[in-house]
């Protein structure tokens, strides 16, 4: 009987920890650490350096670096590698009178810096100069790693246009929940936001959002606007530090009427052009083998830009209709042996995924580059639903999980009557905790190809960064959770105590928020 109360108290005491997302292992242990001016580092080698300066940063303290571990000293260390710790894990321990933090990799010290971070009071996540000067921080010793190698987060800058501060602010808080991918979606129908030296009318034109047929921005103000390539290299190298891996997508061979505008030869016409170029009569690419090189001299200045393995190549919604309709582009299905535009489309994305994988990289597109035969190399990102990622798996692609279901964040998130207009759905804060990556209709060799969950925010009617960060948090809490705590220990109840703390953070650093309900139930 004393036993259990102990257990019980014990388990109590753990859950008050404000940590988000729960790491795999927490013990509480007795006592604190008194973390002030006096505090020093023992930070040896550049990814103990790089940490102990992030640390520095959050909490404003000059934590001085010495040589040897003393009375109230941090010691960030790396070691070699093992299973225990995996390559983005921790362990952190935090006694009386020293806290060690471990891992293999830089990434894995950056999450435990950032676990640290959570267990100080929420305002030294303010930008003033001094919140305080003294913090005790419980005792504790954890051991975490995550769930999921991709935890991702896509933001639309096509609809509407974000500075790179605005991207900026959304990366600081993602990673502060060890989310690690951003997909920026940087073209579409109404803007082409990517400077490609080799074809200046993608910018010149295209990023002006003076289309007349395709979705006009809410507020009729004019939201144009590009990235050159040297801001695209500023915060690609500023995700780095943060252990965020840009995932750039260049959308083919639909939502394309910025590029058709700005270059007409890359359209379907079935008339002649009209004088003003915005009259695209479609958004799709013609298939042309001409228009795949010009893909192809896009994809080497994205490559060059963006490090990372995968590239997203879009692929969804693709309209067949002007394909079926256009003389040109079924004698092209003819040539080529293809049997429908479904097998066109696929075409088109094989050619993409060749060339990608020529050049060391991986395709990833939405769920229909299933249609008409998947890509040999080709990842699918499952939005329609779970089984373009079902489909995926079994056929031992690999999947990133992001359904309208639950990963919308451009959805409502409240019934409530104040909630700013969206473009449809509910998808309330309990329904994204609830959600579950892996299908149960894969067995467990299949499901090792669900690399991650990712939450989408589509900007059709998301017009302001304030309003676009309230879309994204909390729901982008909850999903750093399933992204990387284990199953087991996801709880609601639990979740909300914790998500009380972190919303105060995420107001001590101005990011705008939904609030809960005052039932607490985040929008139901
Ligand atoms: C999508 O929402 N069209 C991927």
């Amino acid at each position: 009987m004393i036993l259990l109360a102990a257990l019980s108290l014990h388990h109590k005491d753990i859950h008050d920890l404000p940590l988000l997302p729960w790491p795999s292992q927490v013990e509480a242990r007795v006592g604190s650490f008194k973390l002030d001016d006096s505090t020093t580092i023992v930070a040896k080698g550049r990814e103990a350096k790089e940490n102990a300066d992030f640390l520095r940063q959050a909490t404003k303290l000059t934590l001085k670096n010495v040589g040897k571990p003393g009375e109230n000293s941090i010691v960030l260390r790396i070691v070699k590698p093992d299973a225990s710790i995996g390559k983005e894990g921790y362990r952190l321990t935090v006694g009386n009178s020293e806290v060690d933090l471990e891992a293999s990799t830089s990434a894995g010290l950056f999450y435990g810096v950032q676990t640290l971070r959570q267990l100080l009071p929420a305002a030294t996540y303010s930008t003033a100069p001094n919140p305080g000067s003294s913090y005790q921080v419980p005792a504790v010793t954890i051991s975490d790693q995550p769930r999921f190698s991709w935890r991702g987060m896509m933001l639309d800058v096509s609809r509407h246009f974000y500075t790179t501060e605005e991207v900026k602010k959304m990366l600081d808080t993602m990673a502060e929940h060890k989310l690690n991918v951003f997909h920026w979606h940087l073209t579409d129908e109404p803007g082409w936001r990517i400077e490609i030296r080799r074809y200046p009318n993608l910018t010149k034109l295209g990023s002006l959002q003076n289309y007349d047929t395709f979705s006009k921005p809410i507020d009729g103000q004019n939201h144009g606007g590009f990235y050159t390539q040297t801001e695209i290299r500023d915060v690609v190298s500023y995700a780095k530090k943060l252990h965020i891996t840009v995932v750039p997508e260049i959308e083919m061979p639909g939502h394309s009427v910025a590029a058709i505008a700005s270059y007409p030869d890359l359209g379907v016409w079935s008339k002649d052009r009209k004088t003003n170029p915005w009259a695209v009569e479609s958004s799709n690419l013609n298939g042309e083998e001409s228009t795949i090189k010009f893909y192809e001299n896009v994809l080497d200045e994205v490559m060059k830009l963006f490090p990372s393995t995968w590239i997203h190549v879009g692929g969804d919604e693709v309209d067949k209709r002007p394909w079926k309709e256009n003389r040109r582009i079924q004698e092209l299905i003819k040539q080529r042996g293809l049997k429908n535009e479904d097998e066109l489309q696929s075409w088109f994305i094989r050619q993409i995924d060749g060339y990608l994988t020529a050049h060391g990289r991986r395709l990833i597109g939405w769920d229909e580059i299933l249609e008409g035969g998947l890509a040999q190399g080709a990842t699918v990102m499952s939005w329609r639903g779970i089984e373009g990622g079902i489909a995926a798996a079994k056929a031992g692609h690999d999947a990133v999980m992001s359904p309208t279901s639950h990963m919308y964040f451009d959805y409502y998130q409240s019934r409530a009557s104040g909630e700013p207009r969206a473009i449809g759905g509910f998808v309330p804060l309990d329904k994204v905790y609830a959600y579950e990556p892996v299908p149960s209709a894969l067995n467990e060799n299949e499901a090792k190809h669900i690399l991650g969950v990712q939450g989408n925010i589509w900007c059709e009617y998301i017009a302001k960064p304030s309003h676009m960060e309230y879309m994204a948090w909390p729901r982008g809490c909850a999903l750093a959770e399933l992204a990387w705590s284990p199953k087991e220990t996801r709880n609601w109840g639990q979740f909300i105590i914790r998500l009380r703390n972190d919303l105060q953070r995420l107001k001590a650093e101005g990011m705008n928020f939904r609030m809960l309900d005052a039932d607490g139930n985040g929008g139901r």
